[in-house]
């Protein structure tokens, strides 16, 4: 679905959230949600943060697993995606913090595989996600499941690809501050999603968007293997369709 501007793009995503969690409301029931993070999703948040304070949306049946954070990474790093959910979500809603779920980036390296476990664990005892939400990265990776990602594979450490680790720069003062590595919900984690909603917006997302989209399945794209499952919607401004 293309609209004209992110913004109206993302007023989409966030109504569509604030659906699936008033419908779970009226049953009793929770709301598991899929989050992710960089600056597409930063509209999103801010209409989910709009509908709490202007028109009462609570967030008290809301269980929240994000998809991925920085290892290793301290919680409370100006670069954590911990900070970066409170500060553009979590600290303006009235989210419980013991329903809130990221990637630890502080475990000892031979803690991670039993940590994975638990959060794919956590996941399906609620039932699975309702909705996932996804950005892309430039080398097609969807959370940090990079070139080479396997379409079945669950929760892991992952090594960061250099162009993301360039991406990253920014953030981090220089490239050589972007950590080598990740935990990542894996592509068949995501896929367990009832709904999965990717998002991209500008013309720099252009070029990696047709390929997801148009491209040959390839474990080279990772994205391309959401051209696999049928409750897939790419969300996209005309910016990042003009190729396709
Ligand atoms: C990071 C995140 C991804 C995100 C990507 C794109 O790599 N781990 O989940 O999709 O950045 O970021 P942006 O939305 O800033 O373009």
């Amino acid at each position: 679905t293309v609209f004209k501007t992110p913004k109206e793009a993302s007023l989409n995503v966030a109504n569509r959230i604030a659906n699936i969690i008033k419908e779970k409301q009226k049953n009793n029931l929770p709301a598991v949600l899929g989050l992710a993070t960089g600056a597409t999703p930063i509209a999103v948040y801010a209409e989910l943060v709009r509908l709490h304070k202007e028109e009462g949306l609570s967030f008290k049946n809301v269980i929240t697993f994000n998809l991925d954070e920085y290892y290793p990474m301290q919680p409370n790093a100006a670069q954590s995606y911990v900070t970066f959910m409170n500060e553009n979500l979590f600290d303006h809603i009235d989210i419980e913090k013991k329903n809130v779920h990221i990637p630890d980036g502080t475990l000892k390296l031979e803690e991670i595989p039993a940590f994975c476990l638990d959060y794919e664990r956590k996941i399906g005892e609620l039932g699975g996600l309702d909705i996932q939400i996804l950005g892309i990265g430039r080398t097609g990776h969807i959370g940090f499941n990079e070139p080479g990602s396997a379409p079945n594979s669950g929760t892991r450490l992952v090594t960061l690809d250099d162009l993301t680790r360039r991406d990253a720069a920014r953030d981090f003062g220089g490239k050589s501050f972007v950590p080598t590595k990740a935990i990542t919900m894996g592509i068949g984690t995501i896929f367990k999603a009832r709904e999965i909603v990717l998002m991209a917006w500008n013309k720099k997302k252009a070029p990696i968007i047709k390929k997801a989209v148009e491209g040959e399945m390839s474990s080279d794209v990772p994205a391309t293997y959401l051209q696999l499952s049928d409750n897939v919607e790419f969300i996209l401004d005309e910016d990042a369709a003009c190729l396709l």
